[in-house]
């Protein structure tokens, strides 16, 4: 799997390398060295409304002049300075550089930057056959007198997370199955201290969870229920915080099959949810987040087959309650829902959903932002903030009790339909018929995966979701 480069701070970066130095006065051009006319000159580049930025190539190397100035008057600084460093890696990779010093003295902008840059390097080679002698940006050394160490490694941390969830999320389901997805998370979680359970289809069976079983008839492949607990001694929190990820590994929508036209042909993306909880987690342990959270995922593929479920059953679910299927394609909620009320057990502060879970999430915001919704009011709002901050931002939905009428049933307890309208919501409030903790959905439909690239998110998943519950969870109170 891809690496992102390593990054190591240093005192100062040596010569024969290409930088990026930011400049927050003139007094930087003159430690530069530079003569009168370089200095006229970057500063006319830096005055033309636009540039931020001036690239110099000096043959065996090149010098990128970072207009820092620009950058701080932005309401957003930090996400200014990831879009700056999304510039630098178009540049990074047309001269295929392997090493890159960077000497910003705001930290928050350095940061932004590195998170930028690094962002926009990612790629997916695995199954291209020709061989590329460019192997990347192996390294970034950075110099920046308000950093630690203990920052950077963080902020690898976190990068290397979202790596993590853009690889599973591009890996197809012919390679990517609900076992292998569980195996590579167990491996993953053995790395940095996760505690990882998986129940098979004969435990699945024996707890009773009726909507995972009922989306896994159609498949010849077996579910699995992932349970991934990370429980630090010094957690500041006595009542874990559950986080529970849709893992549909494909998604074809079973016997309501999914029309040909652009609707089936990205849904192995249809896990992105599960990816950003897992890679959140993951990130939380190898930092070593002062929380108690628990991860739950329950994954399989949904297929139409000789055995699949279909319109106008009725299943049980995991906490008893019936429900009337009237579209086999809307078996997220049906996964989630099983996850959800087993989340009840240990007592959870918050409980959190986050799954690409109705195109109409999409259709309402387009793939700039998350569709949040959930009674924890307080909490919402806070990872609202978050979401601003790290810039996978929330737009939160109405969660009111009159989008209930739209999922009853005449048959059984709901029906996991609504009307034509609304469909984000009554998505989400189906789930909340299956949690008794205070709830937050996330609804990253949109984001999760993208068929054109859009400022440091590649073509393809973009790990949405990761930075935001990792910041989240770090900060919670
Ligand atoms: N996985 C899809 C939702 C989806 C659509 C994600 C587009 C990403 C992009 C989900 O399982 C689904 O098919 N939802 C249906 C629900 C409907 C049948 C109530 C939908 O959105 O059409
Ligand atoms: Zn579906
Ligand atoms: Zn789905």
């Amino acid at each position: 799997m891809k690496k992102i480069p390593e990054i190591t701070l240093v005192k100062d970066i040596k010569a024969t390398n290409s930088v990026v130095l930011g400049i927050s006065d003139q007094k930087v051009f003159q430690e530069l060295g530079f003569s009168k006319e370089q200095l006229d000159y970057t500063l006319e580049q830096f005055d033309a409304e636009q540039k931020t930025q001036v690239w110099i190539n000096q043959f065996y190397r090149n010098k990128i002049l970072l207009d820092v100035r620009k950058i701080v008057k932005h309401d957003n600084p930090a996400e200014i300075a990831r879009r700056e460093g999304a510039k630098v890696a178009k540049l990074v990779k047309e001269n295929k550089l392997s090493s890159l010093g960077i000497s910003i003295d705001n930290a928050t902008v350095l940061c932004g930057f590195v998170e930028g840059l690094v962002l926009s390097l990612y790629s997916f080679p695995k199954y291209k056959t020709a061989k590329n002698n460019y192997q990347g940006l192996k390294d970034i050394k950075l110099v920046c007198a308000d950093l630690k160490k203990e920052n950077i490694t963080e902020l690898s941390n976190v990068l290397e997370a979202v790596f993590i969830a853009r690889n599973l999320v591009n890996e197809p389901q012919n390679f990517l199955t609900a076992s292998v997805y569980s195996d590579i998370m167990k491996d993953a979680s053995a790395d940095v201290g996760l505690e990882f359970t998986c129940i098979d289809k004969t435990g699945i069976e024996r707890l009773g969870m009726g909507g995972l079983l009922a989306v896994n008839m159609g498949s010849v492949q077996k579910p699995t229920f992932n349970i991934i607990e990370w429980k630090p001694a010094n957690a500041t929190n006595t009542k874990p915080i559950v986080l529970v990820g849709k893992g549909v590994v494909y998604d074809t929508g079973g016997l309501s099959l999914k029309p040909t036209e652009h609707s089936m042909d990205f849904m192995k993306s249809d896990m992105a949810g599960s990816a950003a909880v897992f890679s959140a987690i993951y990130a939380m342990a190898k930092n070593k987040v002062d929380k108690h959270v628990i991860a739950l995922i329950a994954a399989t593929d949904n297929r139409p087959g000789k055995n699949a479920y279909a319109p106008g059953d009725v299943i049980k679910m995991y906490n008893g309650k019936t429900v009337e299927v009237m579209n086999t394609d809307a078996e997220g909620r049906l996964t989630l829902a099983d996850a959800l009320s087993y989340g009840d057990q240990f007592e959870p502060e918050l409980s959190i959903t986050m799954a690409t879970l109705t195109g109409a999430a999409a259709r309402a915001i387009g793939t700039h932002g998350i569709v949040g919704m959930g009674n924890a009011s307080k909490k919402l709002s806070q990872m609202r903030k978050v979401g601003d901050a790290v810039y996978e931002r929330i737009v939160e939905f109405p969660f009111w009790d009159e989008y209930n009428e739209e999922i009853k049933s005449p048959m059984a307890d709901l029906s996991n339909l609504g009307g034509p309208m609304g469909g984000a919501i009554t998505a989400g409030k189906f789930l909340e018929h299956f949690v008794k903790a205070p709830f937050i959905h996330l609804d990253i439909a949109g984001p999760a995966f993208l068929h054109k690239e859009q400022q440091y998110n590649p073509t393809g998943g973009t790990g949405a979701g990761v930075r935001l519950l990792y910041q989240f969870v770090k900060n919670y109170k």
